[in-house]
């Protein structure tokens, strides 16, 4: 008899790490968290503690520290390693340092025997995951970047603040870049059944002060706001990464923006950028394409163009 075991591997044991390995073990998403990274002992540090939470928990989520041999098993690896962030820079900035350390990872993951999913959120995470997806040779569908699943949550926390709904029930996406340059395609953006640009339209009193433009300014920008008081983002990223691992480990064909590879949809190839797509157990089945107004598809087009300038720079082939 054969029982498989879920395991899930987080290289890089820091805010977003430790964050991820914590909510996949409180939400008992898997059968095994493991740990990695550079600091050893963070790593060792950070499964031992959270082994201490399991008396209060709802499963024995088996939770260690290890090497990249012991990855050959992993169903997903999640990956957050990254250089400390310098003050000023942008996502795009971080790439020459995030770019040296995904190449020391990949090739003794991939000399596991690994033949998971990546799930990128190292930054700039678009670039990182077209990077991964060819470093690995893992076909597309394996190589998965969180893209603008993030910056998809903070859109309907805010919107649904403004107008007093579970951002649950708000439908859409941003779209592009998980950085400066990402979109909104309100034409799409939906609460119960009705368009939110209809939901401004029909409230002028309540309503009439609220500019798209902002919101969307305001959920770009939304990261800086919370790096710039406690150092970091964790919660949010950590939240919407077991989100996309539920999605795979239980093959729920859920719907999730995810960056994953362009190929010839939306009119671009050889680029990740943040599309929704459906999610199952061997990562990506299909990216949907929605249809967009001409203005909000020259915006999302141009978000690409950024992501893509930066793929080509990478000099892969
Ligand atoms: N995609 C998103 O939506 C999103 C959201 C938040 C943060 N991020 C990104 O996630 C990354 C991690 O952020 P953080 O706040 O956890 O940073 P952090 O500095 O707290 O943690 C990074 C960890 O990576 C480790 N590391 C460095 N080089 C390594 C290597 N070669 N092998 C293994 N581990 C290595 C470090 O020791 C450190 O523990 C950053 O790139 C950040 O920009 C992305």
């Amino acid at each position: 008899m054969r029982i498989n075991n879920s395991k899930v591997v987080v290289i890089g044991a820091g805010s977003v790490g430790s964050a991820t390995a914590s909510s996949l073990v409180t939400q008992g998403v898997c059968d095994q968290v493991m740990l990695l990274d550079i600091n050893r002992e963070k790593a060792y540090a950070e499964a031992l503690d959270l082994r201490h939470s399991i008396q209060y928990l709802n499963r024995n989520v088996k939770v260690c520290c290890g090497e990249y041999k012991d990855c050959g098993d992993a169903d997903i690896v999640v990956v957050t390693a990254a250089a400390p962030m310098k003050p000023g820079q942008t996502r795009l900035d971080m790439l020459a340092d995030s770019k040296k350390i995904i190449k020391e990872l990949v090739e003794p993951v991939m000399e596991s025997g690994f033949d998971g999913i990546f799930l990128v959120i190292t930054n700039p995470v678009d670039v990182i995951s077209y990077y991964i997806y060819k470093l690995s040779g893992l076909p597309k569908s394996q190589v998965i970047g969180t893209g603008t699943a993030l910056d998809t949550a903070r859109l309907k926390c805010y919107l649904a603040e403004l107008i007093d709904v579970d951002p649950r029930s708000v439908h859409g996406f941003c779209m592009g870049e998980h950085g400066d340059s990402q979109m909104v395609p309100w034409s799409r953006v939906m609460v119960g059944g009705k368009s939110f640009t209809d939901i401004l339209r029909d409230n002028p009193g309540q309503l009439g002060q609220v500019h798209l433009k902002d919101i969307a300014k305001k959920t770009t920008r939304a990261g800086w706001e919370i790096i710039e008081r406690k150092g970091s983002t964790n919660y949010g990223i950590a939240a919407s990464t077991v989100g996309i691992i539920k999605a795979i480990l239980n093959d729920e064909n859920k719907v999730i923006p995810v960056s994953t590879l362009l190929d010839g949809e939306y009119g671009h190839c050889e680029v990740f950028a943040g599309v929704p797509a459906v999610l199952c157990r061997s990562g990506v089945k299909e990216v949907i394409q929605i249809r967009m107004h001409e203005d909000e598809k020259a915006r999302f087009d141009h978000s690409v163009k950024i992501i893509k300038e930066h793929c080509d720079s990478l000099n892969v082939k």
